[in-house]
């Protein structure tokens, strides 16, 4: 994973300029917070980027913590001028290393599950249940979607500037999708640098998937948000949003403190 600091510190010098600020995406993800995790509550967000969300959920009253390794934190306290004081702590650190004190009501990570292999994932998993969420308490999961990322290999995206918008830097993007190891290559350079490439690495999981990467880890599939449906982890036969249209879905995970009582769902 040493390609972590470096993907998104680089495509963050490219783009927050235009991109660190909150947006309706963030207040979805606030909705997503009290519908599933609770009005109120210390959350714990990894992967924090610029911390757009995590500065959305302090303002909206939730003691959050957010974890990012990239500089992309070095934006955060920017936007988070405004919450009330000791509302939101950012450590700018790699979450397999960090080691954290408090327990949370929520954990959660946007749009970032996936860096790694199934190992270092299960890892993670692990560490929120038996390290971070209180007994009980719920984690909220971005986890992307193999049938549309698989849908995009091939594709190439040329993106002109745009001055006004603070997109300043002419980029180009080629996805391809590996079938074998289940994961999406995502490869941006800049066009006046052909010869600097970048890429992420991105493991997809269906959901049936995910439900057997989380065995034993302490944590359960409930739900799956999919777009604006919640649905149970469930047989949904010939369902177009998760075939075709949203490249990623939610993961609605509750803590199971006794092992035993863990069960992975079936239908
Ligand atoms: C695709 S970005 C999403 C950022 C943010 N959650 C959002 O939705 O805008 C994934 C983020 O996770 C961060 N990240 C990945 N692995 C990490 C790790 N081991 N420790 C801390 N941050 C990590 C990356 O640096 C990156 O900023």
């Amino acid at each position: 994973m040493d390609w972590v600091r470096e993907f998104y510190s680089r495509t963050g010098s490219w783009w927050a300029k235009a991109d660190a600020r909150v947006t309706d995406r963030d207040h979805r993800r606030v909705r997503l917070l009290h519908d599933h995790g609770g009005d109120v509550g210390r959350v714990l967000e990894l992967g924090s980027g610029y911390g757009a969300t995590a500065a959305a959920a302090a303002r909206a009253g939730y003691s959050v913590t957010a974890v990012e390794v990239s500089n992309r934190a070095d934006v955060t306290s920017g936007l988070a001028k405004d919450v009330a004081p000791g509302s939101l702590t950012v450590h700018k650190a790699d979450f397999y290393e960090l080691d954290l004190e408090d327990r949370f009501d929520i954990v959660c990570y946007w749009n970032g599950f996936g860096v790694g292999s199934d190992a270092e994932q299960r890892r993670l998993l692990v560490r929120i249940a038996a390290e971070w969420l209180r007994p009980g308490g719920v984690a909220l999961i971005d986890v992307f979607n193999p049938f549309v990322w698989s849908r995009w290999d091939g594709d190439e995206e040329h993106l002109a500037p745009d001055a006004a918008a603070g997109y300043d830097h002419e980029l180009r993007e080629r996805t391809s999708f590996d079938p074998v190891m289940c994961t999406a290559i995502d490869t941006w350079w800049e066009t006046t640098s052909p010869d600097r490439q970048i890429s992420q690495v991105l493991r997809c999981y269906t959901p049936a998937d995910l439900a057997l990467l989380l065995t034993g880890t302490g944590l359960t599939l409930t739900k799956i948000v999919v777009g604006d449906r919640v649905l149970s982890p469930s047989p949904h036969p010939g369902m177009g949003e998760l075939l075709r249209e949203q490249h990623e879905y939610l993961a609605i995970l509750h803590h199971e403190p006794d092992q035993s009582q863990a069960v992975c769902p079936t239908g």
